[in-house]
């Protein structure tokens, strides 16, 4: 079965009760078993980490390009600063789909840049919760028909 590595960046392990006007009440749990439904809709495998370290991040996405066809992540704040998952995306060749619960474009100036985007295939922002799940969607459509 096809699978694809799930990244949530650090202080999404709070979400919930993370400032809730800006992210809403769900919960990680929640969102992953969103996830996970869709996933055994569309019969691909997930597999699904969250880490609040950068190094662990990178680490898991050096590590991803013989387990899985691509990555669906949320680099959180590491968007805006990491240059180290920036780099190992596009080291390792999988197309990645960046996503973000709040539209970072209408938040504050800093959250205008993202390192990331320029080697993601695409990013979805602002649609709370179903920014994850139009992203796998994304993914899927980017894998085309599998065998
Ligand atoms: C976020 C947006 C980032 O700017 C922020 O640092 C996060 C969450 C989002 O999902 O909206 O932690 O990635």
């Amino acid at each position: 079965m096809l699978k694809i590595l799930v990244i949530h960046g650090p202080n999404l392990d709070i979400l919930g009760a993370r400032e809730p006007k800006i992210y809403g009440r769900i919960t990680l749990k929640e969102i992953n078993s969103k996830l996970l439904k869709l996933a055994k809709e569309k019969k691909v495998g997930l597999e699904i980490i969250q880490s609040n370290h950068e190094g662990r991040i990178v680490d898991l996405i050096g590590k991803s390009k013989d387990k899985f066809k691509a990555i669906l992540i949320n680099p959180a704040a590491y968007t805006h600063t990491s240059v180290a998952i920036r780099d190992a995306i596009s080291a390792c060749g999988l197309p990645a789909v960046e996503v973000h619960l709040s539209n970072i474009y209408s938040r504050e100036e800093f959250r205008h840049n993202s390192l990331i985007a320029p080697v993601a295939k695409g990013q979805i922002s602002g649609f709370g919760e179903n920014s994850y799940l139009l992203g796998l969607l994304a993914v899927l459509k980017l894998l085309g028909p599998q065998k």
